[in-house]
């Protein structure tokens, strides 16, 4: 398949599509994430050729370093570019405000945008390649307290869109992959795994890892995992008052769930707080 770099594989639906592509005979994989112990880990126990670059990708100079690092390990060549890595926090934007959203478009959208720029020279000369942008099925939904996620997750839909028409006369397939609910360390699932009525909804990495290596090399367009889940998109657009309906009432308490992120968050407040509280000596 030639050389993939994938964001966010430390982890999750990252770390399952390292896994799923390093089967695909003549991968060479770039592993990308903040933790270099558990990308290292990783690549030890791939099968196949792998780099890994631990770096924040919002950092301002991230892409120019990938590029410089494909560049000198791997010929300056790149059949496929897997951007994945993204985060959510939850919270009302009465209580969160722009600084949320902000957060949320630096990683899951201007970080993916400023990648995709640094790369693309790469990708066409390298064509025929692909981009797969990992977005979510709530990039066509917004529910309650999730509204700068959605945010992040429709504006890379909409920009996945419009690079799909400009970049295939030049030979680079863009595919976008929208996830449900996947047990993943950043989006546990944990409410739903626990309730016998809900335990079904939720996917496997592995099963995202599939729908991705069929939105890149396999060339299709668009994924939703599960599939279902597509007829949640297809209701917002085509019976939206009974959508409206359902995600301001019950059905919608039942699908909240927290995110690794809501967790650390937590902490930070504690540990705020906890040193608010104490006296200066
Ligand atoms: N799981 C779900 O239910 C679900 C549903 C829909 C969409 N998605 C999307 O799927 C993607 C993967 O999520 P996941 O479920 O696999 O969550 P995850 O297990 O938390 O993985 C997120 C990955 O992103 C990396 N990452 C986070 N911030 C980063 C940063 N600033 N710089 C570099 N890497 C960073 C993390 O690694 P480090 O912490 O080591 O940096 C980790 O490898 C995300 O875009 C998410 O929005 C997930």
């Amino acid at each position: 398949m030639g050389v993939a770099l994938v964001t966010g594989a430390s982890t999750g639906i990252g770390e399952a599509t390292a896994i799923r592509l390093s089967r695909e005979p003549g991968t060479e994989l770039v592993l990308v994430a903040r933790r270099e112990e558990l990308l290292r880990s990783l690549a030890d126990s791939l099968p196949c050729r792998t780099t890994y670059l631990a770096l924040d990708l919002t950092a301002a100079d991230a892409p120019q370093r990938l590029r410089a690092h494909l560049e000198a390990h791997h010929a300056g060549k790149l059949q496929l570019l897997v951007n994945n890595a993204g985060a959510a926090w939850r919270g009302s934007f009465a209580e969160t405000g722009h600084p949320h959203v902000q957060r949320h478009m630096e990683l899951n959208f201007d970080a993916v945008v400023r990648l995709t720029e640094e790369l693309l020279p790469l990708l066409r000369t390298s064509a025929p390649s692909a981009i797969v942008n990992v977005a979510s099925t709530a990039g066509r939904v917004s529910r309650a307290g999730s509204g700068a996620y959605s945010a992040s997750k429709f504006a890379l839909i909409g920009w996945t869109d419009s690079l799909y028409a400009e970049e295939k006369p030049h030979g680079v397939h863009v595919g976008v992959v929208l996830p449900g609910f996947v047990a993943t360390p950043g989006f546990p699932a944990t409410e739903l795994r626990e309730k016998a009525l809900t335990r079904w909804i939720v996917s496997t990495p592995a099963k995202v890892a599939e729908a991705i290596y069929e939105a890149g090399p396999g060339g299709k367009a668009e994924r939703y995992v599960p599939r279902p889940y597509a007829l949640a998109a297809v209701a917002r657009i085509l019976a939206p008052r009974l959508a409206r309906r359902v995600l301001t009432g019950g059905a919608a308490a039942t699908l909240t769930t927290s995110t690794a992120g809501d967790g650390a968050t937590r902490l930070q407040e504690a540990a705020r707080s906890d040193h608010q509280e104490r006296p200066t000596p």
